[in-house]
């Protein structure tokens, strides 16, 4: 289509509304671009992962339509999720939009199966749905999500591979896997009381901001402590997601058959993601490299939990060496 075109950094779109007023574009050439999502049916949520997951950075707007373009940015989450004036069932609704293209996001990385998917997004969602009826709750996930892009994405990923890893040490009931699930998002809430630097650090931490970091699992305890709805399971989560079982995790220093069960398989399931996905300190590892690295730091993981992870994504020969 002829006429001029301006680009916007793709990741704009994947935490906004879906309802769009403009028509949107990806450059194919010079001079050349296809019609991707229209003013009639909006942003496709699915779509738009798949164009991420592609290395895609830019899409395009025509430049008629920048006044559109510039009121749709007006009303982008991160300034409506703190604005007073917007009532709490829309936050927790653009809040359910961000789970929804984080878990796009998620599952164009790891493969795990379609009734997995849709089982644990529907866990993640209700989960946002129940925390986004108390205001207390709701500023916990607000404080989540408005962290930065990495932190929502991860405690999302953290949610369904626990879930996940759950399932498939057979040991798990339904009230565990919810526990894991919830656990999973949580666990790392205590990060939001850092300051940005120290979490998103491209650089070795100084003895001063480590230790600030290993403070985090505190921290969280702390902010969902007399939570209503939160179990304490979650919090036993929170507190020990660090924990080694050699001895060498933190706050606590417990070793193996101290730490409770759940707070292992999120541990794992937080390493595991963090390693799949891209950091501003170094690119993303493959799933393979990541299961090769799991599995060299002895001692770190539960060594049983670390074959069924392998199991899950890896090579089912290595799995049964491991
Ligand atoms: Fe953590």
């Amino acid at each position: 289509m002829a006429g001029k075109y301006f680009p916007v950094d793709i990741k704009m779109f994947r935490n906004s509304a879906k309802d769009i007023t403009f028509d949107v574009y990806l450059k194919l050439a010079e001079d050349n671009y296809a019609h991707v999502f229209s003013r009639s049916s909006g942003v496709d949520y699915k779509r738009l992962a798949q164009y991420i997951s592609k290395g895609i950075t830019h899409l395009f707007v025509r430049e008629e339509d920048d006044l559109l373009f510039r009121e749709y940015m007006k009303k982008s989450p991160d300034k409506m999720l703190f604005d007073p004036e917007v009532p709490d069932a829309k936050k927790v609704s653009l809040l359910l939009n961000m789970a929804e293209q984080n878990l796009n996001e998620l599952f164009n990385v790891v493969a795990i199966g379609n009734e997995v998917a849709a089982s644990s997004t529907k866990v993640v969602k209700s989960f946002i749905t129940m925390m986004g009826q108390n205001p207390k709750t709701l500023a916990t996930l607000l404080r989540t999500a408005s962290h930065g892009e990495y932190l929502f994405y991860h405690s999302i990923s953290v949610a369904v591979i626990s879930m996940y890893l759950a399932k498939a040490t057979g040991q798990a009931n339904p009230r565990m896997l919810e526990i894991c699930g919830m656990g999973g998002f949580l666990h790392d809430i205590g990060l939001t009381m850092l300051p940005k630097e120290v979490v998103d650090s491209p650089t070795d931490l100084t003895p001063a901001q480590w230790r600030e970091m290993r403070s985090h699992p505190k921290l969280g305890v702390k902010m969902i402590e007399a939570t209503p709805n939160i179990p304490d399971e979650v919090r036993y989560i929170v507190f020990q997601h660090h924990e080694a079982p050699d001895g060498s995790g933190y706050p606590g220093g417990l070793r193996g058959p101290v730490i409770f069960y759940p707070a292992k398989i999120v541990g794992l399931a937080d390493s595991f993601c963090a390693l799949i996905t891209k950091r501003p300190f170094r690119e993303a590892y493959t799933i393979e490299q990541a299961l090769g690295i799991l599995q060299h730091e002895v001692g770190k993981y539960d060594r049983d939990l670390v074959k069924v992870l392998v199991g899950l994504f890896g090579d089912k020969k290595k799995a049964a060496a491991a």
